[in-house]
């Protein structure tokens, strides 16, 4: 079957909007959006991408755009994932925080583009892990948020395949899962209290009426032009407490010269103590 192809001036409508709205940049996706389209136009009976773009563009719900970006842009995320960040929380961040915050023994994180969950889990049982070792007790509470509201479904039920948690240590299994018996395995009540997940585009204003101690913002920006990476860890910057740190991916650079956050190590950035 024929793969329906956008024309040059649906192609630009599609790019402009996706870019205003969401600060995703589609200019080098043509022919992944024709492919990866193909059995949604085909499934809604659309002969061609202006039908489409209609659609998407009426639908006031907002549904068809995020199923749009869902084909577009990529959910994966695993357990463990970049474990430096994890290392750095263990050995600098949390003792860090730990001496400074003295008697006011509340952390507060945010996983900014927490697709199905694995990483605002994997950063409660890092924190959880860290703090029951010392016997001490710390209020701590982990935002998770992202645009894929699909994603965010996965991300609350907490319920993994074996495959999924392929990565997850031993000890973790046994403290911070509960076995189904079905192949499947789900995080605890106590590790997922800690964990608000919300639907928010990061290229919309965020206010808080609080700050947070570190952001993950990992594997996200990928998909943002330099003008809307540079906004948005400026705006990360305002809700980043004294002291506390960005963590970004590997592969993502941060121009230093655009932002307050002084460099650390790669993909750790901190803001800093007043
Ligand atoms: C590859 S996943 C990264 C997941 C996790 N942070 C990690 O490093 O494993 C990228 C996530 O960013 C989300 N995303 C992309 N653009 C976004 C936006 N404008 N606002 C919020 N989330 C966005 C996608 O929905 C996707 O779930």
């Amino acid at each position: 079957m024929d793969i329906i192809k956008l024309t040059d001036s649906e192609f630009e409508t599609l790019v402009d909007f996706v870019y205003k709205k969401y600060g995703i940049n589609l200019r080098k996706k043509r022919v992944l959006i024709e492919g990866r389209m193909a059995g949604t136009l085909r499934g809604k009976n659309l002969n061609s991408f202006s039908e489409y773009i209609n659609l998407l563009l009426s639908d006031k719900s907002g549904k068809e755009m995020i199923n749009f970006l869902n084909r577009i842009t990529t959910n994966h995320t695993f357990f463990m994932r970049e474990m430096e960040h994890f290392r750095f929380m263990t050995e600098k961040a949390l003792p860090y925080f730990e001496q400074a915050r003295g008697r006011f023994r509340q952390l507060r994180f945010w996983s900014a583009g927490c697709a199905t969950g694995q990483e605002p889990y994997t950063i409660a049982m890092t924190v959880s892990d860290y703090f029951a070792n010392k016997g001490s007790l710390w209020n701590i509470s982990v935002l998770a948020t992202d645009i894929s509201m699909e994603a965010l479904e996965k991300a609350e039920k907490g319920v993994y395949t074996a495959d999924e948690i392929k990565d997850v240590p031993k000890s973790w299994l046994s403290k911070y899962f509960e076995d189904n018996n079905d192949g499947t395995y789900r995080v605890s009540d106590k590790i997922r209290r800690q964990i608000t997940f919300r639907p928010l585009n990061l290229n919309e204003d965020f206010n808080f009426p609080y700050r947070f101690d570190i952001i993950f913002c990992r594997n996200v920006m990928i998909y943002f032009d330099e003008t809307t990476r540079e906004r948005l860890v400026n705006r990360f910057y305002k809700v980043t407490a004294d002291g506390g740190f960005l963590f970004v991916g590997h592969s993502e650079v941060v121009n230093r010269r655009a932002t307050n956050y002084q460099y650390v190590m790669p993909a750790i950035y901190r803001k800093k103590e007043e």
